[in-house]
């Protein structure tokens, strides 16, 4: 039995902070965050829209896309760093919302590699046979835990959803290999203290070396080659970052999606809001190889190797 994609959806909120907005706040400049980060703009949530809102509105969109209803879902896993509260979980909450009365549900917390972490998870509950269908939610209110008073982190993040349901696809597609990690070691260097605190160079050299070596590692574990892969989605974090994973994969400019210029860095929720945007620009189809490459604080990791389609 072969897990893989059967739905997936997004969200994002509708309010766009451009980095001339952020110029006004702070003392940054548009030129200096397009350089150094590929960021042109990122969506802040409203108030009154909290997580649960976002993971709510990704799910509907992904239970609809895999044309199921909430009574199928056996396990609801929600990663994010930003919940409504400590408990209930943001899954407790959309598991009443959608009314998925026979889904279990838990939180995830692995920063911004945590939508890899839901689908590896997802993935042993649907090949075991114990669920048919798991909802994976990467979300994130990153607005809430910044310091606007920070340039070196406030020009970075920003909010959405992205969501999919993991169920049983046909053989040979589906997730083909995958690679967790996590290193504490390096917790100092990326947590939340109120706000969030980074090292951002120390972050960015950590980045750079896993995002090469994990997708280097899965596609070897897949039995597959750099020439075997249509597209790369890597965690939308800079655009530097994600180059140096493009490059060590050898693959073209437009065999990697590029969502961070539209919506800064959403943590556990960048990857699933990449693949809905490559689909609907026509540049994933059914039986392309895609890898999913992700890291954040923690500090985890995280790598899938995927043929696309049901
Ligand atoms: O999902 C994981 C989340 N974290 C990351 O992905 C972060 C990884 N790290 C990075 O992306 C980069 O390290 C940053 C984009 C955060 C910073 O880029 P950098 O090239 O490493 O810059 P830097 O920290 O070395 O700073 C260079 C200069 C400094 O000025 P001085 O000391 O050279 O005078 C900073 O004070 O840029 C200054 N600076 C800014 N200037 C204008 C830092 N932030 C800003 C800013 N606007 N927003």
């Amino acid at each position: 039995m072969n897990a893989g994609v059967v739905g997936i959806g997004r969200y994002l909120p509708e309010n766009i902070v451009t980095n001339a907005d952020l110029e006004k706040k702070m003392d940054t400049s548009d030129e200096w965050i397009r350089t150094r980060t590929g960021i042109e703009e990122r969506r802040i949530a409203d108030d009154d829209i909290d997580t649960s809102d976002m993971a709510y509105r990704a799910a509907k969109a992904a239970m609809k896309d895999a044309n199921i209803s909430p009574e199928e879902i056996g396990l609801i896993l929600v990663a994010t760093v930003t919940p409504d509260a400590p408990f209930p979980s943001v899954s407790c909450r959309i598991q009443e919302k959608l009314g998925a009365v026979n889904a279990a549900a838990m939180d995830i917390s692995a920063a911004c590699a945590g939508f890899m972490y839901g689908m590896v998870t997802a993935k042993q509950f649907v090949e075991s046979g114990t669920y048919k269908y798991v909802l994976v939610v990467g979300v994130e209110k990153l607005s809430k835990i910044t310091d606007w008073d920070d340039r070196g982190t406030a020009v970075l993040f920003g909010d959405g959803a992205g969501a999919a349901v993991i169920g049983q696809v046909s053989d040979n597609r589906g997730i083909l290999a995958f690679e967790l990690g996590a290193d504490g070691t390096g917790g100092k260097f990326l947590y939340q203290d109120e706000y969030i605190i980074m090292n951002g160079r120390e972050v960015f050299k950590f980045a750079v070396r896993q995002m090469g070596e994990s997708s280097v590692n899965v596609l070897a574990k897949a039995g597959l080659t750099k020439e075997d892969v249509d597209m790369l989605i890597p965690h939308q974090a800079n655009i530097r970052i994600m180059e140096a994973s493009r490059e060590r994969l050898e693959l073209p400019l437009e065999k990697m999606s590029k969502t961070v210029h539209k919506y800064g860095n959403t943590s556990a929720a960048s990857i699933p809001i990449s693949i809905v945007e490559e689909l609907e620009n026509g540049k994933i189809k059914d039986d392309d190889v895609i890898v999913m490459v992700g890291f954040g604080g923690g500090l985890t990791w995280g790598a899938i190797a995927l043929r696309w389609g049901k």
